[in-house]
């Protein structure tokens, strides 16, 4: 059991942290740059009584110094060179079997890299995915650690106390795989994080183009997280929340507000104040979110969904482009009112489709997992993909763990056989949902409504399932012009061994003498 440990960077993440663990009787040893932000904490401390309990050091002799052997050393740095440069000063200080914890949000190929040079000193490094944002770093985070097992192991204990707790009482925390693969599974996390946000704003935005008030729309999703397939959804739950926010602290909250106007004047919603434009990761440019739909490329994993909603998320961002080409457009394709007759029915429509885009984004996340496990031989145990998702992360959604995950991840499958999408109680929702999705994907169109993740989520499920594409042409014009091969009909089990290679070329027209 660890009684002392380390916090290097005091940010609203490892700030949180360090007073977890404090509040857990762990002695605190901070590190940061900014002795601003490590008397932060240590004030914190002291207000909720952890007094005496977290202190601050400014060089690494003396914080290594105030830890008992094993060290644990918790990083929570931006991704990138910081932390190469912070193993690097720290090395000298650290002994063999001394444990670094990086619960960054950091790229898996770098947390393989720093485990290697770790381990030339005999230094355990795990990489440790945390989600739930800097309230649930304060309160208990989702925790996905992965790397050497005996390390983990060690950890594990400690990690148990503080993480997030599902419904039965049991931390959502426990040993993911080898070197790279904690970071790898927070990466894809974040991914399907992104296709769930864009698939619930795309939502948002229709019902605003219904004519819905903003607080309306809360109460929608207030009732769309308390039953059916987006129960239990983190992301629907403070969509519902932050609908009803008002600007000003005395009057916020207030749902009432909405009663007929009394005189008062009433602040106005925060919702209505926001500019459509969702920033980047801190470092503005690398992220999870790129590295995740890279990842997909990659390793040739088709994810509609999850790559639309980072185009669009990365659109949003670029406001300045989108108002040049404005007025370009003489004023663009805004969308435009929508009279819906049935107004009940079509909500209902819409919740599901969004649940089928929110179901798409874990079936595509799950299946970039799966085939960098295969590849890296990281050995994922699923059941432990399943548990850390219960609870404290941004993706927790009840009904999809409980139906969709349970039965398939509990039963430790092997990366080799884990696609989503070859489940018969997956393919039963996607039956279920895929009318109302495309009655959503229609009416949009026809409305010119922003729903990038969800058409693309109806496009993916037909060609996911499909056996009569329009890509028979693709493929021979490749072959016409490129000689690329193609494969015939009838040759479909050859095509399932050798995805990527075709077995004839035919002479499409006369050759042209030389
Ligand atoms: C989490 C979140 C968090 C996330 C940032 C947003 O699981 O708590 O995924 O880690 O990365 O809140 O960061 P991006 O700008 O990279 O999406």
């Amino acid at each position: 059991e660890f009684t002392n440990i380390a916090m290097i960077g005091c940010g609203s993440m490892g700030g949180g942290m360090a007073l977890l663990f404090a509040e857990d009787g762990v002695n605190v040893s901070l590190s940061d740059p900014s002795e601003d932000a490590m008397d932060a904490v240590i004030q914190k401390a002291e207000n909720q009584g952890y007094n005496g309990r977290v202190h601050k050091y400014t060089d690494y002799t003396s914080l290594c110094k105030s830890l008992s052997s094993p060290r644990l050393v918790v990083f929570s740095l931006p991704h990138g060179h910081v932390g190469d440069k912070v193993l690097e000063g720290l090395t000298p200080h650290l002994s063999k079997g001394d444990i670094i914890l990086d619960c960054g949000n950091e790229h898996w190929q770098n947390t393989e890299n720093r485990q290697e040079k770790a381990q030339e000193s005999g230094i355990r490094y795990i990489g440790c995915g945390v989600s739930g944002g800097y309230q649930a770093a304060r309160a208990g985070p989702s925790m996905c650690p992965g790397g050497d097992s005996s390390a983990l192991k060690e950890v594990m204990p400690l990690l148990e106390k503080v993480a997030a707790k599902d419904k039965e009482e049991k931390p959502c925390v426990g040993p993911i795989g080898k070197a790279g693969s904690g970071h790898y599974v927070k990466m894809i996390h974040n991914g399907i994080e992104h296709g769930m946000m864009s698939a619930i704003c795309e939502a948002w935005g229709v019902m605003r183009k219904m004519g819905m008030e903003y607080e309306e729309i809360g109460d929608v999703f207030s009732n769309w997280n308390s039953q059916g397939e987006l129960r239990g959804t983190f992301l629907v739950s403070i969509g519902a929340d932050l609908s009803y926010k008002r600007d000003s602290s005395d009057q916020s909250d207030q749902k009432s507000d909405r009663q007929p106007n009394q005189g008062r004047k009433h602040p106005p919603l925060v919702i209505s104040q926001v500019l459509d434009k969702v920033v980047q990761d801190v470092t503005g440019e690398e992220g999870t979110g790129v590295w995740s739909n890279r990842e997909a490329i990659e390793l040739h994993v088709p994810a509609f969904t999850l790559n639309v909603s980072h185009a669009l998320r990365l659109a949003s961002a670029f406001r300045g482009d989108r108002e040049r080409a404005h007025k370009a457009h003489d004023g663009g394709f805004p969308p435009v009112e929508l009279n819906i007759s049935d107004k009940q029915a079509f909500i209902e429509d819409l919740r599901k489709a969004t649940y089928a885009s929110c179901l798409a984004s874990y079936i595509q996340g799950m299946n970039i997992i799966a085939k960098a496990d295969q590849k890296n031989k990281w050995e994922i145990d699923y059941s432990q993909v399943w548990q850390i998702w219960r609870a404290g992360c941004i993706i927790q959604a009840d009904y999809i763990s409980d139906e969709i995950l349970a039965p398939i991840l509990k039963s430790h499958p092997s990366s080799d056989d884990l696609n989503l999408n070859f489940s018969s109680r997956v393919a039963k929702d996607v039956k279920n949902c895929f009318p109302a999705l495309r009655r959503v994907v229609a009416k949009a169109v026809e409305t010119d409504q922003v729903v990038p993740a969800i058409s693309t989520t109806l496009e993916y499920f037909k060609v996911a399932s499909g056996t009569d594409l329009p890509t028979a042409f693709y493929e021979a014009e490749l072959d016409y012009f490129g000689s690329h091969m193609l494969d015939k009909k009838g040759d479909d089990d050859d095509n399932v061994k050798k995805p990527m290679e075709g077995k004839y070329h035919f002479e499409w027209k006369p050759a042209t003498s030389q």
